[in-house]
C-alpha cells in the first residue's frame, strides 16, 4: 500500500505548514540552548504573576501553530526554571541531553504506545535493549528482567510490590493486605539519615502506612549500619512482624552514600528478604571501574532503581528498574483482560511490557535513552561521570579552604553538602541560639543565590543542621560555574552575616 498525500487528514496540521512552524521550533530550541548558560537559573516571577499569564479561557476557534510556538516563546519559556542551565543544582535534575529531544520529538511522531509487543514491536526490544546496556554498563546481570516507568519513586514502587509479592508468606495477589492469612505487619528497612523519602511514599502507596519503614541507624559516613539492620530484622520477625525488604541507597540524595551491598545481601539472604537499591541518583557510578569496589554484590541485590532523567541527563521522564529474576517482575505484575489479547497462541511471541510494571500505555521513554546512551557511547558516558564527580571534589576544595564555610562530608558522587558559618561564629555552635542563627544564614544565602538568578541552590539539613546543597549532575557544568556559584554564596552570605552580627 502506497499512497502519499499532502493533504492532511482530519486534526493534522496541512504538512507545508507543519515543516515551515517545525523548522522554526528547531531554531527556537538552538536558540535556548545557545542561551542557556547566560539565562536565570529560576524566573523572576511569583506564583501568582504566572498564574495570572496563564489563567484565559481556551478559545473557541482554533490556533494556527504559528501562534502557539510564538506564544511558548512569550510565555513558556521565559516563565520556565532553566533546569538546563549549568548552575541548576537543585533537587537531583538532569540536563537534559540535546539529543534527547530529536529522540522525544521522534517518538512522538510515530506515537507508540509501548502497552505490548503487538502494539510496538520496535519499541519493545529498543526497551530491553537499553535494559541489557544500563545493567552491562553498571556490572548486573543483563539477562535481568525490567520495566521503564516515569522515575525513581515509580521505580521504587515496581520493585518493592515485586518484593512484597515474592516474600510474602501467602499468595498476595488476589487478597492483598486483606487476605486472612496475613499475620504481623508487613516492614520495609532504609537508613535513617539518607533513606529517600520516595520509599515512604511507596508504603504509603501500597498502604502499608508511612511507619512500616523501620529506620536503620547510619554510620558516621552515612551509610546503614549493617549490624543494626541485623538485628532490627531478627527482632522484628520475632515480635511476629513480616520484614520483605531492605532499601539500599546506591548514591543518596544529599550526600551520595552508598550504602554495603555485599554486607547488606547476607543480611537479606539470612532473614529471607528482599534487596532492593535504590540507585535513582547514583548507580550510573557503578559503571567507572574506580567506583566497581564500592558496589561490590550489586549482582545480588534483587532490583535496583535507575532515573535515567538525573545523571544519564535523558529529558524528563524516565524512570528504569531492573529485577534480577525476571519472572518474579512478571508474577508481581501481570494481569490480562480479553481486549488485551485476542490472537491465537504462537510459538514466536514477543513480551508485552504491560505485564511488567504499573502502567499499561506507555509512551516510548525508551527512544530517548536508547539515542543518548549511543550518542554518548560507554567511554562518553564515563567521562561525564567523571567530571561531574571531579567538580565535587572542586566545590570540597573551595568549601575546604575557605573561612566562612563548614565541610559536612567528604565528596563521593556529584551530590555535595556544606555550610556557611561565618568566621565570627565559629565554634560557638553549640549555644542553640546561635546553632539556629547559621541555620536561618544558610536557608538566607539559598534564597538570595535563587534571587539573583545566577544559579539554583538549596538547603538541606545534614546531621540535624541546615545545609547548602548542590547537585552537579549536569553535563552542561564547567569548573567557572562552581566557582561563579561559590562565590555568590560566599558574597551572599558575608551579606547576610553582616546583618545578623550587627543586630
Ligand atoms: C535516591 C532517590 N530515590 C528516588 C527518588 C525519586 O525519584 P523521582 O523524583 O524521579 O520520582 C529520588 C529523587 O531525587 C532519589 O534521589
Amino acid at each position: 500500500m502506497t499512497r502519499t498525500s499532502s493533504s492532511a487528514r482530519p486534526g493534522d496540521l496541512d504538512l507545508d505548514e507543519f515543516r515551515r512552524v517545525g523548522y522554526q521550533v528547531i531554531d527556537a530550541i538552538a536558540a535556548y540552548h545557545a542561551g542557556l548558560a547566560d539565562r536565570r537559573a529560576i524566573p523572576d516571577a511569583t506564583p501568582t504573576d504566572v498564574a495570572a499569564r496563564f489563567a484565559e479561557p481556551l478559545a473557541l476557534d482554533g490556533e494556527s501553530a504559528a501562534a502557539l510556538l510564538a506564544d511558548w516563546q512569550a510565555r513558556v519559556e521565559p516563565l520556565s526554571t532553566a533546569v538546563g542551565s549549568p548552575r541548576h543544582f537543585a533537587l537531583v535534575n538532569g540536563s537534559g541531553a540535546m539529543i534527547g529531544i530529536l529522540a522525544e520529538a521522534l517518538a512522538a511522531c510515530i506515537n507508540t504506545n509501548g502497552v505490548s509487543w503487538k502494539v510496538a514491536p520496535a519499541a519493545t526490544e529498543v526497551e530491553r535493549q537499553c535494559i541489557r546496556w544500563l545493567a552491562q554498563f553498571i556490572g548486573y546481570p543483563d539477562d535481568c528482567g525490567g520495566v521503564l516507568v516515569s522515575g525513581g519513586t515509580m521505580s521504587n514502587l515496581t520493585a518493592i510490590l515485586t518484593a512484597l509479592r515474592h516474600v510474602a508468606p501467602y499468595d498476595s495477589t488476589p487478597g492483598g493486605l486483606q487476605d486472612a492469612a496475613r499475620s504481623g505487619r508487613f516492614l520495609l528497612y532504609m537508613s535513617d539519615q539518607e533513606g529517600h523519602v520516595s520509599v515512604t511514599r511507596v508504603a504509603d502507596m501500597l498502604n502499608l502506612g508511612r511507619t512500616a519503614v523501620r529506620l536503620v541507624p547510619s554510620r558516621p559516613d552515612f551509610t546503614m549500619d549493617a549490624a543494626a539492620l541485623d538485628r532490627m530484622l531478627a527482632a522484628d520477625r520475632a515480635s511476629g512482624d513480616l520484614p520483605f525488604c531492605v532499601v539500599a541507597q546506591l548514591g543518596s540524595v544529599n550526600v551520595g552514600a552508598i550504602d554495603p551491598l555485599d554486607a547488606l545481601a547476607d543480611i537479606c539472604a539470612r532473614h529471607g528478604v528482599w534487596l532492593h537499591g535504590d540507585g535513582a541518583c547514583g548507580l550510573l557510578a557503578a559503571g567507572l571501574p574506580e567506583f566497581r569496589d564500592r558496589f561490590r554484590g550489586l549482582e545480588r541485590a534483587d532490583s535496583l532503581s535507575l532515573d535515567a532523567h538525573k545523571w544519564l541527563g535523558v529529558p524528563y521522564d524516565c524512570g528504569v528498574v531492573l529485577v534480577r529474576e525476571r519472572e518474579r517482575l512478571r508474577r508481581a505484575f501481570s494481569i490480562t483482560a480479553p481486549y488485551l489479547r485476542s490472537e491465537t497462541e504462537v510459538a514466536d511471541r514477543g513480551i508485552d511490557f504491560l505485564e511488567y510494571g504499573p502502567q499499561m500505555s506507555r509512551s516510548f521513554r525508551a527512544l530517548k535513552v536508547w539515542m543518548v546512551l549511543r550518542h554518548f557511547g560507554v567511554s562518553g558516558l564515563r567521562r561525564m561521570l567523571a567530571k561531574n564527580i571531579a567538580l565535587a571534589h572542586h566545590l570540597h576544595d573551595r568549601v575546604r579552604t575557605h573561612p566562612d564555610f563548614e565541610v559536612l562530608h567528604d565528596p563521593l558522587l556529584y551530590l555535595y553538602c556544606f555550610r556557611y558559618v561565618p568566621r565570627e561564629l565559629r565554634g560557638r555552635e553549640g549555644d542553640a541560639e546561635i546553632a539556629r542563627a547559621v541555620d536561618q544564614i544558610n536557608r538566607e544565602i539559598a534564597e538570595a543565590v535563587q534571587r539573583s538568578g545566577v544559579a539554583f541552590v538549596t538547603t538541606t539539613r545534614i546531621g540535624g543542621k541546615v545545609a547548602l546543597r548542590m547537585s552537579i549532575c549536569s553535563q552542561r557544568t564547567l569548573q567557572d560555574d562552581i566557582d561563579m556559584t561559590f562565590d555568590a554564596l560566599a558574597h551572599e552570605g558575608r551579606a547576610i552575616a553582616a546583618r545578623q552580627l550587627a543586630n
